[in-house]
């Protein structure tokens, strides 16, 4: 038995994973355990909760492998470091902390508190963006494909673009920062007034209620290279080796300011958090994500004339731009995207085991991944103690009637917790650990930010569709089992579907095959039978927290929550006064 334990850690969004004989078992992000929201330290928990949900103790670990590699475009930080004369102190502090953090073998005795001489495994450094391309290209069961990487950065490059054959990964380009779409992004996202990491995706909401009016602006800042391109430093403070970020003691991501005083010169003064957001705002986040667009889309040709297949495989943070990622499948050659789930550096983990996997130690088996369900799972037994615990009323209902009784409640506008089987690997909640409710009950985008999630208010739900009913519904038919992919919303549904279609008439779908997620595939059919709707809406469930990992947190969640109903398991558990 060969066993691989994967780990992002001093990075954001410290995860573990581990895989068997070359297929992932398991794959947990740290912030599911520990409650920190993107959390960059190092991921014990994740590491020990992986061993036991596999069975598995350190003994029996073959290889350990971690998504960075402090040794990688070492000639490039040099000359980064010879160029800014400020910061080379910096620079050798920071080089001699990744060298610790490279012995892996001392760091995981160390944090998890075993004795070094027990570890018998070997240990590999992956290169960031390696390890990106491998969670995408290793999960797709393609034997030959393009690879592209795009995010802020990691071993000082933000974008890498491969061409991905067989057991191999072979980089063609790298992007080095400071040239980063990443950081382009969040520099405008503190801009306009969201300054915390992982805020990028709200600014993807804001942005078509702006209009083009700052497409002058955006087209000063990058310039086009023949590489793609590069960012004009005169809008952007120097970053240095780390690209603007930072982790605090709680492990904490913290982002310092990125743009210019020239940036304020031109766009007016930035928009404090919290104060209303104006019309200059929203236009704003209109051009950033045209002006990402428009360099995600050039990329993407490039790779195509470098790797002319019709499939491509995406990963890295800005891979999360579901908008960009729907365009990509009509504005450039590809025609299929692979994007696991946690795209972003939560996936480094995954990607990193599948790369020792696959392209070093060349094991041959090639997976496909076909669904998302990677995590925690808790048995009934398990759920009804917690609910005991907490004095919690429920009847224990049967597979068809839990189905039944949850499509009713949703059908007359009820707010659903829904609580299945094993926890999604990825920030999306697909269907175990998601809020339900009727994509076009009338206010329910209002309802659902009143009562629980406290969202801002131009930010859209998503649905999850059947997929064989997807082009019914969307105009694209390319599947997004994911939640990657936004397409716009056909005409004839946009009102039918008011909670879920958003002010451009787009929807950031969800397609539901049965054999992905039989219960939940089941209960969006029975939905579609009583109301003629294939479509639920589906939020993640949580309130201002990471997604809930463990039936204590749904319950608490509920409780503290205006939420009407938890079906946790088999329980179907509904607040007194909602009959
Ligand atoms: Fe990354």
């Amino acid at each position: 038995m060969s066993v691989i334990l994967g780990i992002n850690t001093f990075h954001a969004g410290a995860s573990a994973a581990v895989i068997i004989d070359g297929e992932p078992v398991v794959a947990l992000a740290e912030e599911r355990l520990n409650r920190v929201k993107y959390f960059a330290g190092f991921p014990k928990l994740s590491i020990l909760r992986c061993l036991e949900i596999a069975g598995l103790t350190f003994a029996d670990v073959n290889a350990a492998a971690v998504g960075r590699d402090s040794s990688a475009n070492l000639h490039k930080k040099l000359e980064f470091a010879l160029r800014n004369p400020s910061k080379l102190l910096n620079f050798a502090r920071m080089r001699s902390k990744s060298k610790t953090f490279d012995d892996l073998k001392s760091l995981i005795a160390s944090e998890c508190d075993i004795d070094k001489e027990k570890l018998n495994f070997k240990t590999y450094n992956i290169e960031h963006h390696l390890a990106h391309t491998a969670s995408a290209y290793f999960a797709s069961g393609w034997e030959k494909c393009a690879g592209i990487t795009i995010d802020g950065s990691g071993d000082f490059v933000s974008c890498l673009l491969s061409d991905c054959e067989g057991a191999d990964i072979k980089p063609l380009q790298r992007i080095f920062v400071p040239h980063s779409l990443g950081t382009l992004y969040t520099a405008v996202c503190q801009f306009i007034g969201y300054p915390k990491y992982g805020d990028e995706g709200k600014v993807m909401g804001l942005a078509p209620l702006g209009t083009d009016v700052y497409s002058e602006f955006f087209e000063k800042i990058l310039k086009q290279t023949s590489k793609g391109f590069e960012l004009n430093h005169e809008y952007f403070l120097p970053f240095g080796a780390n690209q603007g970020m930072e982790i605090n003691d709680a492990g904490e991501m913290i982002v310092h300011r990125l743009y210019s005083d020239l940036f304020v010169k031109e766009l007016g003064e930035p928009r404090e958090k919290y104060t209303e957001i104006t019309q200059r705002d929203k236009d704003v986040a209109f051009g950033l994500q045209r002006v990402f667009e428009k360099y995600y889309m050039r990329l993407l040709n490039l790779l195509h004339e470098k790797v002319p297949s019709e499939r491509v495989s995406m990963a890295g943070g800005c891979a999360l731009n579901s908008v960009a990622n729907g365009k990509a499948l009509i504005e450039t050659p590809f025609r299929e995207t692979c994007i696991q789930p946690a795209a972003g550096d939560d996936g480094l983990a995954l990607g990193a085991a599948l790369y020792v996997s696959n392209s070093l130690l060349k094991e041959g088996k090639r997976w496909t991944m076909e669904n998302s369900y990677l995590g925690d799972e808790y048995s009934d037994t398990v759920v009804k103690t917690e609910l005991d615990k907490y004095k919690i009323a429920y009847k224990k209902l049967e597979r068809e009637e839990l189905i039944d009784a949850t499509t009713d409640e949703i059908k007359n506008g009820n707010v659903i917790g829904w609580f299945q089987g094993r926890m999604e690997w990825g920030p999306r909640a697909l269907g175990n650990r998601s809020i339900l409710a009727h994509p076009g009950f009338p206010n329910m985008k209002d309802i659902l930010n009143a009562r629980i999630k406290h969202r801002e208010w131009f930010r859209p739900f998503a649905p999850s569709v059947l997929v064989e009913r997807q082009t019914d519904i969307f105009e694209q038919d390319y599947p997004s089992p994911f939640m990657l992919h936004v397409y716009k919303i056909k005409p004839e549904w946009r009102e039918r579907l008011s909670a879920i279609n958003h002010v451009d008439d787009t929807g950031r779908l969800q397609t539901v095959a049965r054999n992905e997620n039989p219960l939940y595939y089941d209960l969006i059919k029975k939905f579609e039978t009583k109301t003629g709707i294939p479509v639920i809406l589906n939020t993640s469930f949580n309130e201002n927290e990471p997604i809930v990992c463990q039936p204590f947190e749904a319950i608490e969640c509920f409780l503290r929550t205006k939420m009407d109903v938890l079906v946790i398991g088999s329980f179907f558990c509904k607040k007194a006064g909602k009959d």
